[in-house]
């Protein structure tokens, strides 16, 4: 019911600012690189992984029946139906260099941790730096700081100033830049901003007219693809698909209409 997404949205909340504060406090003595991924330029700092510890504590106080998966740790299933989706540090190349466009995102969903059945419930993406709290409620609206968001209204993609992001590793990337290079000169402009959940959010509030990326995890899209759907955006996949790791594009409809047939002409959903 609405109360329980309303308690659920305060302590996504509560949950991101804690972690948001630890973060911050973390750096710059704390960045250094704890593991590298899929490919060195993948990496995880010790603060990543301080901040998944500490999510995943509260969590165990105060929602044990509930799953979580986090970037770092994994899945480790529930019994109450209701998962939480954490990202301990989105953005972390930024945070590894002291730009501050990174983020702690914390979502609830039903449905089971994968973006091809969840349903989310609530979210809260927090960035701590400039202190930026988005926050939305399945059928409550998408929030920042008090404030309702709305997205921009679908102008033509010759106006769009449109985000993305890239993977970690060489092949996808080649792939990557070559639709980027094809679709430079249809749109006002790119912007890689190095923070999907922030993308989105950054979407919800009028700051981009469309994002679209390959190869998002379910961390990075729980509660930012809630907040930008909440703000009135469509956030799906390509030929009829939900958004996933395949693919996600997310706008007004129409915006999103324009770039899916673009990505399907491409086959952007497809190969490395
Ligand atoms: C990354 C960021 C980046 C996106 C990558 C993600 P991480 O998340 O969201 O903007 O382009 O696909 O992996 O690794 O910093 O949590």
């Amino acid at each position: 019911g609405e109360s329980a997404i309303r308690e659920l949205v305060a302590i996504a909340e509560r949950l991101a600012r804690e972690a948001g504060a630890l973060v911050l406090e973390g750096r710059p003595d704390r960045v250094e690189v704890a593991a590298t991924k899929s490919s060195p330029q993948d990496v995880v700092t010790a603060m990543d992984l301080a901040s998944e510890n500490l999510l995943r504590e509260r969590l165990a106080q105060w929602r044990p029946e509930d799953g979580i998966l986090g970037e770092e740790q994994g899945y480790e299933p529930g019994t109450s139906g209701i998962t939480w989706v954490v990202d301990p540090i989105d953005g972390t190349v930024n945070y590894l260099y002291g730009i501050p466009a990174y983020a702690v995102s914390v979502a609830a969903v039903v449905g089971g941790p994968d973006p091809a059945t969840w349903q989310v419930l609530a979210g809260c993406v927090h960035a701590p730096v400039d202190g930026r709290t988005f926050t939305a409620g399945l059928g409550q609206g998408a929030y920042q700081d008090g404030r309702r968001l709305r997205v921009n209204s679908a102008v033509p993609l010759e106006l769009s100033l449109v985000g993305t992001g890239f993977g970690y590793v060489a092949e996808r990337r080649r792939a990557q830049a070559a639709v980027v290079a094809d679709l430079l000169p249809l749109v006002r402009d790119i912007r890689r901003i190095g923070s999907a959940a922030l993308d989105l959010c950054t979407l919800a509030a009028g700051g981009l007219d469309a994002h679209f990326e390959r190869g998002l995890q379910p961390w990075d899209l729980a509660a930012a693809s809630l907040v930008a759907q909440e703000a009135g955006a469509v956030v799906r996949g390509l030929h009829g698909a939900r958004a996933g790791s395949a693919m996600a594009v997310a706008g007004p409809e129409q915006t999103v209409e324009r770039l899916v047939a673009f990505l399907e002409e491409r086959g952007a959903d497809t190969g490395p």
